[in-house]
């Protein structure tokens, strides 16, 4: 099946993931958001007709649970948690067009349009299937009963059903002639190579609907059914368009911008996306879009930063102490597009500093001060014929040689390459400005002389930052913005809506333009920003634990009893948090025991955030674990049977109120509980097979 022949011209079609509602949004959403708003402006600023769409993805188990957890309707709760993206991403200054929920009329008409077209065409045909489904996926897996998701290494649920299958397998030379036939297709390389890979190693038929649920989009024809979520979700690129709307206006606009040009996606996803999107296209017989870019993971403490993790930093509060640019800015020149990329309080207060307070910021400030101080704010006609050997002639031809190479680099999306050449600018700015010392006559100069040097350096320093400024726009749109002000020049959204960001010649800042008042653009940040930054995210912590996960703000009721912290009797499960483990007791070795001394034994299920080994113990991994209503470390002798980094994201048991003891100086708060396998007292950690929440009791 070919790629029905493109007739678009001069638009552009970019799409974020549409994010679950199960997790309010943090710093990862926040990411890929903003790499699809910056490349979005650089488009208008090309004066492309732009198209630029995100959403939120709030159909199926995952969602429903979280609701109920919630002690709300799946429709509350959504609502809820769509709302707070909705308004992070206007206070990030975001551009989308749109933004589309799954919950909508609209996507709900498309979703079904396609449903009913694939089926119609032969595609999507009904059988039952008995699987192992992982919900926080929302997939079925390859995997025996009993086993964790391979993916995820969550518990996964064996889920018989009545299904309705799409041909999935009927897809395979297809799609591979497809992603050969288009190199560009899936990017970077990597996902390439590993989406082609599975693909060759075979296509099963898809099942594309479920009944063991209700929160979803009804199968036409056959209400039993809700419609598998993936193809639901995957459906906004175009439902948002207009895909199955009647409105003459909402089709021209799907006719206008589909195919996309960039789905950006985060690398997790590639699958989805790579495979079963395209062939849901192609047997649609829609045109495919041009590519699916994966950004690779932000992380905090070295994983991935995500809800079930607890490692999340919220973006508001880096916007609360730095500013929405300061969080743009570091997102785009520190992570190395494509690839995993550390999130540090540290790093990103160094950027701020020496990049945007030192570097930009002070030098428009300078600029824009000593116009006020020597020509009273109106840029002098000062710029007299180049000629070769002047400083001048190098900072203008430094000039043109940055807005060729930012471009180049910005649009084969090396965004932290394109900033460092054009802060390179900057310091080259910098440097002349010093090296000119305007501010300084020696007494050799005469007064008129001086007068035309100043002028000279004052017209060359605003004019390149002028330049700077409008291939910064899409990056720093708020301080940006004030620049331009500045720089008597007015509105830059106004600048970039009417094209005057695109051409770029040297010479555009016309002498006679009144500049306006000098503002502040980036104050220093002091030693103190990242504590602020850290108290915010401890405080909201504490409170999203209470509103999200279900949990009152009162602690449940078995920790309100606050039982006294009496060690437990000798432990029938093995005790793992010590450094050997304890050999496997024959039950028979204990007296029996009546339910009053169960009951002194806290048993809760925890999710373990952070585990790695302690130096210099080779038995010992020190945890710390989430019980929904309190973190704590606990130290567990597991270290020769556990990797660290499998074990994070995993629920586990612990003895909540085990008297906390010192092991190698590192205080131990509870045990975590596993059985004791085989000679050598093997632990193997207690674990569900359905979800469960943090903080539930054993009883
Ligand atoms: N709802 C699905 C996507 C459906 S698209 C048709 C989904 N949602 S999600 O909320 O779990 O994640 C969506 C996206 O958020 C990821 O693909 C990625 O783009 C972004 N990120 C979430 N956490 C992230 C990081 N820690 N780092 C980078 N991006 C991350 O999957």
């Amino acid at each position: 099946m070919s790629n029905p022949e493109n007739t678009k011209t001069q638009s552009f079609y970019i799409t974020t993931p549409i994010y679950y509602v199960n997790a309010r949004p943090h710093l990862g959403h926040a990411y890929s958001t903003i790499v699809c708003d910056a490349i979005a402006r650089s488009k208008r600023a090309q004066g492309i007709a732009t198209w630029f769409l995100t959403g939120t993805d709030e159909h199926g188990q995952k969602i429903e649970r979280s609701a109920a957890q919630a002690g709300r309707s799946p429709a509350e709760f959504a609502a809820a948690i769509s709302g707070e993206f909705r308004s992070l991403w206007q206070r990030l200054g975001l551009t989308n067009d749109d933004f589309i929920r799954t919950t909508e009329d609209r996507h709900k008409r498309g979703v079904q349009k396609l449903f009913t077209v694939l089926r119609d065409k032969g595609f999507i045909y009904k059988g039952s299937y008995t699987g192992q489904y992982c919900v926080s996926d929302e997939l079925y897996v390859d995997a025996p009963p009993g086993s964790p998701c391979p993916d995820c290494g969550r518990p996964t649920e064996t889920v018989s059903e009545e299904n309705y299958f799409f041909k999935l397998s009927a897809f395979e030379g297809k799609l591979i002639e497809y992603y050969e036939a288009h190199p560009e297709f899936i990017q970077p390389e990597a996902r390439r190579n590993e989406v082609m890979a599975f693909v060759r190693g075979g296509l099963k038929d898809l099942s594309v609907s479920r009944t063991s649920f209700t929160w979803g989009i009804p199968v036409p024809g056959d209400e039993k059914h809700v419609i598998y979520v993936w193809m639901d979700a995957l459906a906004n690129y175009i439902t948002a368009l207009g895909y199955g709307s009647d409105d003459p206006a909402e089709q021209k606009r799907f006719e206008r911008f589909w195919p996309a040009d960039i789905h950006l996606i985060g690398k997790e996803i590639s699958r989805f996306h790579c495979v079963y999107w395209p062939a849901f296209l192609m047997a649609a017989g829609l045109p495919l879009p041009r590519s699916v870019v994966a950004n690779g993971w932000l992380l905090f403490d070295k994983s991935k930063m995500s809800k079930s993790v607890g490692n999340i930093v919220r973006a508001e509060t880096v916007v609360e102490v730095l500013g929405a640019d300061a969080l743009r800015y570091f997102l785009l020149r520190e992570i190395s597009f494509g690839h995993d990329g550390n999130f540090t309080f540290e790093a990103l207060v160094q950027r701020y500093n020496g990049d945007l307070a030192n570097g930009y910021g002070n030098l428009v400030s300078r600029v824009v001060a000593m116009m006020h101080r020597y020509f009273a704010g109106v840029v002098p006609p000062a710029i007299a014929p180049l000629e070769a050997g002047e400083p001048e002639q190098g900072i203008c031809a430094a000039a043109e040689t940055t807005i060729t190479a930012f471009r180049a680099q910005f649009d084969a999306m090396d965004f932290s390459r394109s900033l460092e050449t054009l802060w390179s600018l900057v310091a080259t700015v910098d440097g002349y400005l010093t090296a000119s010392a305007p501010w300084k006559k020696p007494t050799e100069r005469s007064e008129d002389e001086h007068a035309q040097l100043q002028a000279r350096v004052l017209a060359t320093a605003a004019e390149a930052i002028r330049i700077t400024t409008a291939l910064a726009w899409p990056i720093l749109p708020e301080s940006t913005a004030k620049v331009w002000r500045q720089l008597g020049l007015g509105a830059i959204d106004q600048a970039a809506e009417s094209g005057e960001l695109k051409s770029l010649a040297w010479g555009g800042l016309k002498a006679g333009t009144q500049c306006n008042a000098p503002a502040a653009l980036f104050p220093r940040a002091e030693k103190d920003a990242i504590e602020r930054m850290q108290n915010l995210e401890n405080q909201n912590n504490l409170t999203a634990v209470a509103a999200v996960s279900g949990a009152e703000t009162t602690a449940p009721a078995a920790a309100a009893e606050a039982p006294a912290p009496t060690p437990a009797p000798t432990p029938a499960p093995t005790q793992v948090a010590e450094a050997t483990p304890a050999p496997s007791l024959a039950v028979t070795q204990n007296p029996q025991i009546g339910i009053e001394d169960f009951a002194k034994v806290e048993l809760r299920v925890a999710q373990i955030l952070v585990a790695e080994r302690v130096p210099k113990a080779d038995k010992l991994l020190r945890l710390e674990v989430d019980l929904g209503y309190e973190k704590r470390q606990i130290l567990a002798g597991i270290a020769q049977f556990y990797e660290p980094e499998k074990l994070i994201g995993r629920k586990v048991v612990i003895v909540a109120n085990l008297a906390p003891r010192k092991l190698r100086g590192l205080e131990s708060n509870g045990m975590v509980v596993a059985a004791s396998v085989g000679d050598e007292g093997a632990p193997v950690l207690a674990g569900f097979l359905e979800d469960v929440p943090l903080g539930a009791r054993l009883k």
